[in-house]
């Protein structure tokens, strides 16, 4: 890895907050680029190895789920994507789930408070959208990689704020102030182990972690999937990762992909 520079990332600081996974990472830092998925995507089907990652202090045309844009903004956001390859008896199902689940307990174990978990993979503060996780496959000669992109607020921007409207948070609200080599460290660094734990006994064994941080857990909620419109009570999850909403009378329906929104009460 190239020595700290000023604009770039602090090398040294990073690699003290990967600690033990240091070794599984290999980092890549640019000023500007398209999107990190893209450009990661490009390198796996070029045989680029399991933890290769892409930081990019700007993305010009960052993508988020659903065809949608992901906004950021210099110094603003953390954005990165990863390459991990699974081994290839591991079922990909509550992946998404468990990225999630990662970046919480990170987030947490630096100390930060009210994080939850909006599924599939919205990453929560104080009941407003912090982040969100991007999961793309790339296929090689190695088999399936994965390309997981990561986006975190850091801070507002007025111009970017009135951009992505009301409805999203920052770290900045926190009372700590952590450097994003710290924050980029300690993520990749709960990823590895999360994911070793999804590898080894799927996603059964981090389920009732992510329950525990369920944001709309018995909230009425309204959720678009590709079967259609349902509105119901958000319950929890399967043991794949699948949504269980409550639709009245007993009956639930099982959500395997969709956006969810929250479905004020009336009063
Ligand atoms: C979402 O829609 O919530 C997912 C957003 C994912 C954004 C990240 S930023 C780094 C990586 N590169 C992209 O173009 N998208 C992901």
């Amino acid at each position: 890895m190239p020595d700290s520079s000023h604009d770039g990332l602090n090398y040294p600081l990073l690699l003290l907050h990967l600690g033990p996974a240091r070794t599984r990472f290999d980092v890549d830092w640019l000023a500007e680029c398209s999107s990190t998925n893209t450009l990661l995507l490009e390198r796996a089907t070029r045989g680029a190895p399991s933890g290769s990652v892409l930081v990019a202090n700007h993305q010009t045309t960052g993508r988020g789920r659903r065809g949608r844009s992901w906004l950021s903004s210099p110094g603003c956001s953390l954005t990165f994507s990863v390459l991990w390859r699974l081994p290839p008896a591991v079922r990909s199902s509550g992946l998404s789930l468990t990225i999630g689940l990662a970046i919480a307990q990170a987030l947490e174990g630096l100390g930060i408070r009210g994080v939850a978990l909006k599924w599939p993979n919205d990453i929560w503060l104080n009941s407003r959208k912090l982040g969100g996780v991007l999961i793309e496959v790339a296929f090689d000669s190695d088999g399936l990689g994965l390309i997981i992109g990561i986006g975190l607020n850091l801070q507002h921007d007025t111009d970017w704020q009135a951009q992505l409207g009301q409805n999203s948070a920052a770290l900045s609200e926190t009372e700590l102030s952590l450097p994003r080599e710290v924050i980029l460290g300690a993520i990749l660094q709960q990823m590895a182990s999360t994911l070793d734990t999804f590898s080894r006994d799927g996603f059964g064994a981090l389920r009732e972690a992510w329950c525990t941080r369920n944001a709309l857990r018995g909230r009425p909620v309204r959720i678009s999937s590709e079967s259609g419109e349902h509105q119901g009570v958000c319950g929890d999850i399967g043991a794949d990762g699948s949504l269980i909403l409550h639709t009245g009378n007993g009956a639930h329906l099982l959500i395997t992909s969709g956006d969810v929104s929250l479905i004020p009460l009336p009063v």
